[in-house]
């Protein structure tokens, strides 16, 4: 039985199957559209058989670099979109929540910072305040290798590093992750002899957690990377074109959030009830925004933190326009065990929960959630893992990759591809001035009066 386990009890209610059914026969076409590269952005499957092709040898390789890093206090993951939410939800995932805060014997790796993800000058600021005298790294990943926001964070934090331990340490402390031949970071890269990590051409940002993208910074955190990608290989063949409707996961989960965007539901919110998922959902929501959101179609992906933010948006999923779906991301077993404790007093009333496991009561609090979101009219999809653990956070990513492929094809879009993201730029480089934009900055000026 796969680990992975949906329930569409809550989405359909009894009907679930003959739901499912009467869309089958187009999730299907969708599924061998994708498998066998007849779709639109056919040249970027490349992720398709990614987790089976990885080899001995490369794994070996990432980690005797992530090992290099690791004698570093902090490494420094310089990236944006598809270029680090990966990496940081597996991470964020997998390591203690107190990680960053943890020093002298506690402290097995470095703490993991993150940079190039938004152009917040206080925030720069500070992380060079922090990094200022430290011996830290830095692992410099876009694929285009011209992205401003990782580019600027990359002239600075180099600079700083180069202060820090000289020019010639420096560099044995960059990693570079970009193109195999395009692009400004791979021209430095060459020029100054960084190691360097190739991001296949066939493989799109969003799609690139399990290339050096995501397993470097992940193995620098000292997370097994094997485990993960021998989860992702599990998933790859429990999801394929020979695995039936009935068994196939992906195919399932893209057929029935397709079948709730045709009855009108617009937003499909992603729920956890885990804080250490926060970051798959942000992962999660640029997957399926970039991939489907086009042509003027597709669901707008949410994600909110469950118990948290049933305290800020909880209103309005119970009684807001109904135009919403909830996917429940859950866990069945977290990794510690603690009780609440008996207190003689009980002047909170608690003591009905005395010995019980906080996760039982986080359990009830999902239960109860999912039953009251369905019965205000928010159609409920679960999607539980065992544990949290690398491998079954390989199954869920490579899980959520294939079901995102299917949906596109089932929305009748190209899942691969991003045009949207280039008009920001634009005006952004016509109102900097960039050389080459000089037309769009004479349009943009007379727009502006
Ligand atoms: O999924 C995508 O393609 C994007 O989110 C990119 O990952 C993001 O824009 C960063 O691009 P690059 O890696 O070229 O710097």
């Amino acid at each position: 039985m796969n680990p992975l386990q949906l329930d569409f009890t809550k989405a359909f209610g009894p009907a679930a199957d003959e739901r499912l059914e009467a869309i089958r026969p187009e999730a299907e076409k969708s599924l061998r559209t994708l498998y066998e590269g007849t779709g639109a952005g056919n040249d970027f499957l490349g992720w398709l058989h990614l987790p089976s092709s990885i080899t001995d040898t490369q794994l070996t390789d990432i980690e005797q670099t992530a090992e290099r890093l690791r004698a570093c206090q902090a490494v420094v993951v310089i990236g944006i979109g598809g270029s680090y939410l990966g990496a940081r939800a597996v991470i964020e995932a997998l390591t203690d929540s107190f990680d960053a805060l943890r020093t002298g014997a506690d402290r097995t790796h470095p703490v993991i910072l993150y940079a190039g993800n938004q152009i917040g000058e206080d925030y720069l600021s500070e992380l060079c305040d922090l990094l200022r005298g430290r011996d830290f790294g830095i692992i410099n990943i876009s694929k285009s290798g011209t992205t401003t926001e990782p580019a600027i964070a990359f002239r600075i934090l180099r600079s700083l590093l180069e202060e820090n331990v000289g020019a010639a340490a420096a560099k044995e402390r960059i990693v570079a992750v970009t193109d195999r031949a395009r692009g400004a970071l791979r021209t430095l890269a060459d020029r100054e002899g960084y190691k360097t990590y190739v991001i296949p051409d066939d493989v799109g940002g969003r799609y690139s957690v399990l290339t050096p993208v995501g397993l470097l910074p992940i193995a620098v955190a000292g997370i097994d990377i094997r485990a993960l990608v021998r989860g992702a290989v599990e998933m790859e063949r429990a999801v394929g074109p020979d695995v039936p409707f009935d068994r196939n996961p992906a195919l399932r989960y893209a057929a029935a959030r397709q079948a709730l965007y045709r009855e009108g539901k617009k937003i499909e919110i992603l729920a956890n009830f885990h804080p250490k998922l926060h970051y798959v959902g942000e992962w999660w929501k640029q997957l399926y925004g970039e991939s489907e959101g086009k042509d003027h179609r597709g669901l707008f992906p949410a994600a909110v933190d469950l118990t948290t933010d049933l305290h800020s948006m909880g209103q309005w999923i119970q009684q807001g326009e109904r135009t919403i779906f909830e996917t429940v991301v859950s866990i069945d077993s977290p990794e510690r065990t603690l009780s609440v404790p008996t207190d003689a007093d009980n002047l909170d009333g608690l003591n009905y929960l005395a010995g019980r496991r906080v996760d039982e009561i986080n359990k009830m609090a999902e239960l109860g959630t999912r039953l009251a979101h369905a019965s205000g009219g928010v159609p409920n999809i679960r999607v539980s893992i065992p544990r949290l653990t690398a491998d079954h956070l390989g199954r869920l990513l490579y899980f959520f990759e294939a079901a995102c492929g299917i949906s596109g094809y089932l929305s009748g879009v190209n899942p691969f591809d991003q045009p949207g993201v280039e008009a920001y730029k634009s005006n952004m480089f016509a109102l900097l001035d960039k050389p080459g934009f000089e037309a769009e900055s004479r349009a943009i000026r007379a727009q502006l009066g």
